[in-house]
């Protein structure tokens, strides 16, 4: 008899789970390791109460321990732990451990920047970001951007569209704007050596400049000559003045185009089922952590309603009308937001814009209109832009920036076996923002960049 006892103790299986796993599957009795951060330690006489997150699910497990064993823990160490299922007093599964092993310690005195059970703002969180992943709200926003990236990515496959890897260095400014970053080697002795003779040593490597890529909508146009429905979703990059909530230097946009295109509405009908199609995933299936970011905020989400589709005249005259805010300069930020207040949340798509407002490739239409669209949503404004593009050889040739000659093969396409076609660009951490009703984009992305700051 003693002999089984003994072989039963050694022999004892411990399936590892994460917590969401465990929370969702495991059932009473089961034996069962786990590990993780400890976000909350309460040691009482007999036992302490752990609560532990391994990043699987913004909730927390409950591990018991025999307090006698719980001496070195603390708030921010990294444990695993075994012990059985069990249900709480209050009906909640947690584990009943019968040890733990300490992974690594954190000892709060030595300058780790946050304290248990304390809120802290936005600003002190991005000062440390290597930590902010570690914060409950944050570790949210980052399976929110997970989830979304692949609705967006699964959305579109189930549409026929298909992934196209556009380059992130690039010998064009698809915008015209002139927020392009140079990019160049460091190493002057390399660029020496390759420079050829009178050619300036900044355009060595490349024998002409070179940027980060501001959009990858030109490389798409291309692809979609031959494939058709083409997506990319990759980061881009803006030297902008701007530290305003709502711009960043790198951000990821998700960009698409389409051939056989010819109507506007039919590219406002793609880029309002994407949203929709997104939000409703993220409802359906990521509640818990959409609940954490907003704060149990999600009203804005419940979107049944048509998005409203105004011309760039009409937003002209709410904005002088209704709302004592007329602009001689198209439609500011400002614009933006009393727009979709005045349409009570409901997303706004603003069509039909002056062309001298807008960049060289999209489509006229008459009046001297280009047929483009912005998307505004409430609380960030503008998440979207995008159009037609202009499929006449001669009128695109005339808007294109003067003597530049790095868009011959872009004009090219033209003359080829052309077809119409029409796209946009979605801002992946503006459409995040909205959804999550964040306050400053910053707080939208895992690191991110912005006019003198480049932190880690
Ligand atoms: O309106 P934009 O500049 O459009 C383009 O780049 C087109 N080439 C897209 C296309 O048709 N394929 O940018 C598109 C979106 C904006 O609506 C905004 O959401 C986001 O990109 N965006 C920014 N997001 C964060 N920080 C910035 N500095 C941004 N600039 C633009």
């Amino acid at each position: 008899i003693f002999f089984l006892n003994k072989s039963t103790i050694f022999c004892r299986h411990y399936s590892h789970s994460s917590i969401l796993n465990i929370l969702k599957t495991a059932p009473l009795g089961q034996q069962i390791s786990v590990q993780g951060w400890i976000k909350s330690l309460r040691k009482q006489k007999e036992l302490t109460f752990i609560e532990i997150n391994d990043g699987s699910t913004c909730k927390n497990l409950q591990i018991t321990l025999p307090s006698n064993l719980s001496k070195n823990i603390t708030v921010g160490a990294s444990i695993s732990s075994k012990g059985l299922v069990k249900q709480s007093p209050k009906g909640q599964l947690e584990i009943s451990a019968e040890d733990f092993t300490l992974i690594g310690e954190c000892d709060i005195s030595k300058g780790y920047p946050f304290a248990p059970r304390k809120q802290y703002e936005p600003e002190y969180v991005r000062e440390n970001m290597h930590f902010r992943p570690r914060t409950r709200l944050f570790s949210s926003v980052l399976r929110i951007r997970h989830a979304a990236t692949l609705e967006i990515h699964n959305y579109l496959d189930s549409i026929g569209y298909f992934n196209i890897h556009t380059p992130l260095i690039t010998s064009n400014d698809c915008e015209g704007a002139g927020e392009t970053f140079k990019i160049e080697p460091d190493s002057e002795k390399l660029l020496k050596s390759m420079a050829k003779e009178n050619q300036p040593l900044h355009s060595a490597y490349f024998n002409k400049k070179a940027y980060l890529t501001v959009s990858g909508q030109l490389h798409l146009e291309t692809v979609a000559q031959a494939l058709n429905k083409v997506y990319c979703f990759a980061p881009t990059f803006r030297a902008e003045n701007s530290k305003s909530r709502f711009h960043l230097s790198e951000f990821y946009m998700l960009e698409l185009e389409q051939a056989f295109l010819n109507n506007l509405d039919d590219l406002l009908k793609v880029a309002e089922d994407l949203v929709k199609h997104v939000i409703k995933a993220l409802l359906d299936r990521h509640l818990d952590d959409l609940q954490v970011c907003t704060n149990g905020k999600i009203d804005h989400l419940l979107i049944n309603k048509p998005f409203i589709r105004i011309s760039y005249l009409e937003a002209q005259q709410i904005l002088s009308t209704k709302l004592n805010k007329s602009s001689l300069k198209g439609i500011g930020k400002e614009h933006e937001l009393a727009l979709t207040n005045y349409f009570e949340g409901v997303p706004v798509f603003v069509i039909n814009w002056p062309e001298n407002l807008k960049a060289f490739y999209m489509k006229q239409i008459p009046e001297n209109n280009v047929a483009a669209f912005d998307l505004l949503a409430s609380g960030v404004g503008e998440i979207a832009g995008g159009s037609l593009r202009e499929d006449n050889f001669e009128k695109l040739k005339s808007r294109l920036p003067i003597n530049n000659s790095e868009f011959d093969w872009y004009l090219d396409l033209r003359k080829f076996g052309y077809v119409p076609t029409g796209g946009f660009g979605l801002g992946f951490e503006r459409f995040v923002q909205f959804i999550l009703g964040i306050e400053n984009i910053k707080d939208c992305i895992p690191f991110p960049r912005w006019p003198h700051n480049c932190k880690l």
